[in-house]
């Protein structure tokens, strides 16, 4: 679409809307992080959503008002939208349909099991169910939130095609399919889906484009009422809307995810050199960062990125170039060098215990990143299976993580200590793994008495270096 098409399309679009306009029909397909996200604040701004999920006891447990897995506010948010009636839940497929008037596909997309490239059978499957249940009647904008390879949307739009051709002589079904790929981060999935720093919409169909901005109308106006619990942010203005065709809005999605990655291993690179040299990648990051052109976000040096989003998605970017006979050098690098460093932490422990066999080494944080319990991807595992493999004894904990950790990574060498006080107990050192306010906020002259030796490896460099020194422990960070 060009820009003249894409502001006209923006600016009719947003004058055909206003506050006040009666909720939109949306069921969303999949209720993970992404979808119930999504389903629940929908509901909150006033729209009617039915979450659907093949996961028949997560249905249930949402339906009991219960969130199982941890992200700040979203229970409180999915009570309030049960409590409402805005916000139902089914494993009906019929029924999730049977109303929609924009249906969200939000689906997982992980990575192949050759690790080669993404898993798209979920969505292939989601779009050939919808399309064997979509009836005639109005139109029905199919949305694909999954984060999916480039050219997805024309293929969801075939799965679709042939659900339908299941159905016989059904009569004619209208429908659409748009893109609207999703930027929230696990930890503040609420506050970035109310609050974003741009929408972007991929779609060249003029009814699909009105009909996911008058759903986003709210949002791109900021014009509700906060949440209690999530005040708007002071400063914020409207929410810029991106309104492109389908595949430019798939790889927004791959290009955010592999720049942010990129920077962390740019900064990271330049930390391992700061141990050589004996530089401070704190103060080389601001002193880059404070450059607007760069900026400071992103550029915390230590072990590197891990989660659900950032592995894959730089890989299936790789992959993309790839089919075109393009090799992605800068992302191959950027993915090495993020693969290499977790294990600076054990380096750093063999530059101080000299060996860890046979040593207690306490593991600080199993997430992936602070107030999320997600353990995609997670640096803790490499790093406690590598130790284990090293004849380490490994004991861990995590505020929230190690329900889910028992559960879903059972042959994990490591066992797990009540709190961070017991964790430290006749422990040789303590790894920083994941930097919970929990662990940066400890009593940590305390935490010096309990060890046998006070070690700490700070593998986000997120504690205080000279007061962890001045009581007596030996501390290393990155490139600190
Ligand atoms: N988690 C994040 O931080 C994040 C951020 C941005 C984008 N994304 C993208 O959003 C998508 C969803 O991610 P997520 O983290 O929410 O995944 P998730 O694994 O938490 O949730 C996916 C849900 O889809 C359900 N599902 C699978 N097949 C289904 C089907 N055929 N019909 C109905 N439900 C089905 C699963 O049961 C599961 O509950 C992915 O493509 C991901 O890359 C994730």
């Amino acid at each position: 679409m060009s820009k003249n098409n894409e502001l006209y399309v923006q600016k009719n679009a947003l004058c055909a809307l206003k506050a006040g306009d009666d909720g939109v029909k949306v069921t969303v397909i999949g209720t993970g992080w992404v979808g119930l996200t999504t389903a629940a604040v929908f509901a909150f701004l006033g729209n009617d959503v039915i979450g659907y999920d093949v996961n028949e006891k997560l249905i249930e447990e949402l339906r009991a008002g219960r969130v199982p897995f941890f992200e700040p506010h979203l229970e409180e948010l999915t009570r309030e939208g049960l409590a409402n009636r805005r916000l139902s839940f089914t494993t009906d497929i019929g029924a999730a349909l049977s109303t929609a008037e924009i249906i969200f596909l939000a689906v997982g997309t992980p990575p192949a099991p050759d690790g080669r490239g993404v898993e798209m059978s979920f969505v292939s499957r989601a779009a050939t169910v919808i399309g064997e249940n979509l009836r005639p009647g109005k139109l029905r904008v199919v949305v694909n939130k999954s984060t999916v390879p480039v050219g997805s949307n024309g293929w969801v739009d075939s799965f679709i095609r042939q659900g339908l051709a299941q159905q016989g002589d059904a009569g004619p079904v209208d429908f659409v399919v748009a893109s609207n790929p999703e930027f929230l981060r696990e930890g503040s999935a609420i506050a970035d889906t109310l609050y974003p720093d741009r929408v972007v919409i991929g779609a060249t169909d003029a009814r699909a484009i009105e009909a996911l901005t008058r759903l986003y109308h709210p949002i791109l106006t900021q014009d509700f009422t906060p949440p209690s619990f999530l005040p708007r942010p002071a400063g914020r203005g409207k929410v810029p809307l991106v309104v492109v065709d389908p595949v430019t809005a798939e790889l927004i999605k791959y290009a955010a995810n592999a720049f942010l990655a990129t920077k962390i291993s740019f900064i990271n690179e330049i930390a391992n050199l700061c141990d050589f040299v004996g530089a401070n990648v704190k103060d080389v990051a601001r002193g880059i960062g404070l450059d607007h052109r760069i900026g400071e976000a992103f550029l915390n040096a230590g072990i590197g990125w891990g989660g659900s989003c950032f592995p894959k998605d730089v890989i299936a970017l790789i992959r993309e170039a790839e089919a075109y006979g393009y090799e992605a050098k800068l992302l191959k690098a950027a993915y090495e060098v993020n693969a290499a460093q977790r294990f600076v932490v054990i380096r750093k422990l063999q530059e101080v215990l000299k060996t860890v066999r046979g040593k207690t080494i306490g593991i600080l944080g199993l997430a992936f990143k602070p107030n999320t319990d997600d353990l995609r991807g997670a640096p803790a595992l490499d790093i406690i299976r590598k130790l284990g493999e090293l004849g380490a004894i490994v004991r861990a904990y995590d505020p929230v993580a190690m329900h889910r950790c028992r559960a879903e990574v059972p042959d994990l060498p490591a066992s797990y200590a009540n709190d961070i006080y017991n964790l430290a107990t006749g422990a040789d050192a303590l790894v920083l793994v994941t930097e919970w306010e929990e662990f940066t906020q400890a009593n940590w002259a305390d935490i010096a008495r309990l060890m046998r030796t006070p070690v700490v490896i700070d593998g986000r460099n997120a504690l205080n270096k000279k007061y962890l020194e001045g009581l007596g422990f030996v501390y290393r960070g990155v490139g600190v």
